[in-house]
């Protein structure tokens, strides 16, 4: 189905399972530890063996000479294999770093080979053992010191620089202006499930099972790196403990397990332990943002320029800071520019709402500030300079652009009105401040295809290669074919994760739940056509609903259509590529904190996210996701920060002791309401993603209701004890 116009009626619009609040069909599994993540698979697989990277400890330099006799003659050990034994073709795709390195090392912890070992103590024991001697390059660290030979570049194929009218010009003559830079700290996707493969040889075909968010281009890159056809390869992720990211494509677990199974013709586990997965694979690099805003003095934006520096490996891509700055405030002159340094620390790629996440944070701490120096309420100036067209391509309209709502129903529900002059309003030690962000992040799709099936018992089965990465895709899937065949969820059986089953969207830029759920909507489609024929019923008149086929005097059971067998049908979403309209999603957040007048401990004491994407498909498993994301914006805002040992060019903070996510204690109240507002332009469902949305703006939230609660601005995340305890009031 080309999906080119936009969609009337359809029987997802009857609302009886799309849209409801499902709790997640897998959940029982998921609690009671039966749902086999991808280390788990032992019972198919006896005679397994364990491997251990072994990592590179230098971050730039040369292998010289490589000694694994020690490793070799420690107990348990089968074989070792290092750079010198390995034949990788190219990198994964999606990275650009090799998964394994040597003789030249790109990072510190870049894998340099691998030991493999009956036990996982003893594979881990030997790879100690295994002695490289290194001669060491000097590196580049510190984008400060790489900044002044930033290059203007764009990301993941976008333009470096992008211009509308003259903004040199305009920000010299506009009436109020506003310059500043801001910093964002790197971070780590810390998802819950490691990096984790099991590979198995069955003859010439691959068998792997990994933890992945994008079946189909895994196996492609997989394929490619292995030198076989597709055919031989197969991948199985069926369930997902977080990839946010790091897991759009196959890391180092993935190719290594898969090398070693061949040499040693066994099964081989590559499980990537905690201490390694934050210099080994990827991470959002640290960014400084330069924002300069001139308005007119009624509050109108002449003027916006958004820069923003981050660095990478060579090759690598710029974190995207500017990408939603195009596309979110007003204004005839415009300047948006991406810089990359280059510079010797692990690779950065994308991590949950990539650009956006870090990038709204500047912008909406600098649209606080102006605001202020306008004289105008944050959300007045926001509301003022609202855009139903995209600023940076007039041409296009939004499909369906409700920032304004958003800002003002939050603005209602959260009591913004109570919020005071900054640094006035006191609850014994704790100074309180409120603050407000918009959330932008792009409606992206991709084709997505799927198989359904109605069994001869009457069950509904679903298949396609889109993952759940803990998201929910299982329940919106079982949703959208219990509401286009007229069952309940519980008729429904959901397979994911498999390279066999129809290659769908996966799971990325939230564009998964739109985009898996509108290929099946069109495969339950050719189903219904199907099922109708088989019932001699007029396709275009069908109506599904309570296990029943109506057409009309006429009533069958669905278990009359499957008396000579069960009836099966694909599907697959596809779109014209050439957009004639803007696509987004939109929200509010709301934030009050409380800063300990003494400490300059930062507590969140409430925040209320306003979003509007579309069709919300399932309000329990959106609002997850958006509680989730807005937790990832506290992070960002108060503790997570990949700290730099300029020393040895890693990230010191390589665990989760170190690298501080936010726990239960630290989030007390959060709300979530969606517009649930229909597009109808975009996809069959009428919904768009919400997953990242949630995150976008969160991080300047939180900023500017720190600055409402101490009057003093920070200009850096995240935003530290000690970078608040300097501007306390003098203890009373
Ligand atoms: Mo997301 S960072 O596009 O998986």
């Amino acid at each position: 189905m080309k999906f080119d116009a936009p969609i009337g009626d359809t029987p997802i619009d009857n609302g009886r399972v799309v849209g409801r609040p499902h709790s997640r069909v897998e959940g029982p599994l998921k609690v009671t530890g039966r749902a086999t993540y991808a280390a788990e698979w032992h019972e198919d697989l006896p005679a397994m063996l364990y491997g251990a990277i072994v990592p590179a400890t230098i971050a730039k330099g040369t292998v010289k000479a490589v000694d694994p006799q020690a490793a070799r003659q420690s107990p348990g050990v089968v074989e070792v294999l290092t750079f010198e034994d390995i034949d990788i073709h190219g990198t994964s795709s999606g990275r650009t770093v090799k998964m394994v390195g040597g003789p030249e090392v790109q990072h510190y912890h870049q894998a340099l080979g691998i030991v493999i070992a009956e036990t996982f103590e003893q594979a881990r024991a030997a790879a100690a053992l295994v002695h490289f001697e290194y001669e060491v390059g000097a590196g580049s660290f510190s984008l400060d010191g790489g900044r002044a030979d930033a290059k203007v570049c764009g990301a993941y194929g976008g333009p470096g620089e992008t211009r509308l009218g003259d903004f040199e010009a305009a920000f010299e003559a506009g009436e109020v202006r506003f310059d500043a830079e801001y910093r964002t700290g790197a971070h780590s996707p810390a998802m819950i499930e490691p990096f984790a493969s099991i590979a198995q040889w069955q003859g010439d075909d691959l068998m792997l099972w990994t933890s992945n968010q994008m079946i189909a281009g895994t196996r492609g890159s997989m394929a490619s790196m292995l030198r076989l056809d597709e055919e031989r390869v197969r991948i199985f992720s069926p369930y997902v403990g977080g990839g946010f990211g790091a897991k759009l494509w196959a890391n180092a677990d993935a190719i290594l397990a898969a090398i070693a199974a061949k040499k040693v013709g066994r099964p081989v586990k590559v499980v990537m332990p905690r201490g390694l997965i934050f210099n080994n694979t990827i991470n959002r690099p640290e960014t400084i943002q330069r924002l300069r805003i001139a308005a007119r003095a009624d509050g109108t934006i002449e003027a916006f320029g958004h820069e923003g520096w981050s660095g990478n490996v060579k090759g690598g891509n710029p974190e995207s800071t500017v990408m939603a700055s195009r596309s979110v405030y007003a204004g005839p002159n415009r300047l948006m520019a991406d810089h990359m340094a280059h510079l010797d620390l692990p690779e950065g790629n994308a991590v949950r709402a990539p650009g956006d996440a870090v990038g709204s944070i500047a912008v909406e701490i600098a649209m606080d500030e102006m605001a202020e120096k306008l004289g105008l309420d944050p959300i007045e100036f926001r509301v003022i300079n609202d855009s139903q067209v995209d600023p940076s391509k007039p041409e296009k309209t939004f499909t369906n652009r409700h920032l304004v709502r958003c800002l003002r129903d939050g603005a209602e529900r959260f009591g913004w009105g109570d919020r005071m002059a900054p640094g006035t309003r006191r609850d014994g030690k704790w100074l309180i401040g409120m603050g407000v962000a918009t959330a932008y992040r792009a409606a992206l799709r991709h084709a997505s295809g799927a198989a359904v099936r109605l069994e001869t018992n009457g069950r509904i089965t679903v298949e396609t290669d889109m993952t759940d990465i803990g998201t929910g895709s299982y329940t919106i899937l079982a949703q959208t074919a219990g509401e286009m065949l007229g069952v309940s969820v519980d008729r429904v059986d959901v397979r994911l994760g498999d390279s066999r089953f129809p290659v769908s969207a996966g799971s990325g830029g939230q564009w998964g739940a739109s985009s898996s759920t509108s290929g099946l909507y069109v495969a339950c489609v050719n189903l219904r056509r199907s099922i109708a024929e088989r019932l001699s019923m007029d396709a275009e008149r069908v109506e599904f609903e309570g296990g029943e086929v109506r057409s009309g005097n006429r009533v069958c059971s669905l278990l009359d259509a499957v008396a000579g067998g069960p009836v099966e049908a694909e599907g697959k979403f596809d779109f014209a590529q050439s957009d004639t309209k803007a696509f987004g999603t939109f929200g509010a957040h709301f934030v009050e904190v409380g800063v300990d007048a003494y400490t300059g401990e930062v507590r969140v004491r409430r925040m209320l996210a306003v979003c509007s994407a579309g069709r919300i498909l399932n309000p329990v498993s959106a609002r997850s996701q958006v509680i989730g994301a807005m937790t990832w914006g506290v992070g960002a805002a108060l503790s997570e920060k990949l700290e730099v040992d300029e020393r040895y060019g890693c990230f010191l903070n390589h665990d989760l002791a170190l690298y501080e996510v936010p726990v239960h204690a630290d989030i007390p109240h959060q709300d979530v309401v969606f517009l649930d507002d229909l597009d109808p332009h975009g996809n069959p469902m009428k919904a768009h993603g919400v997953g990242e949305l949630g995150l976008c703006g969160v991080g300047g939230a939180i900023a500017n209701a720190v600055y409402n609660a101490t009057g003093t601005r920070l200009r850096k995340v995240p935003m530290m004890v000690e970078d608040i305890i300097p501007h306390l009031p003098e203890p009373v």
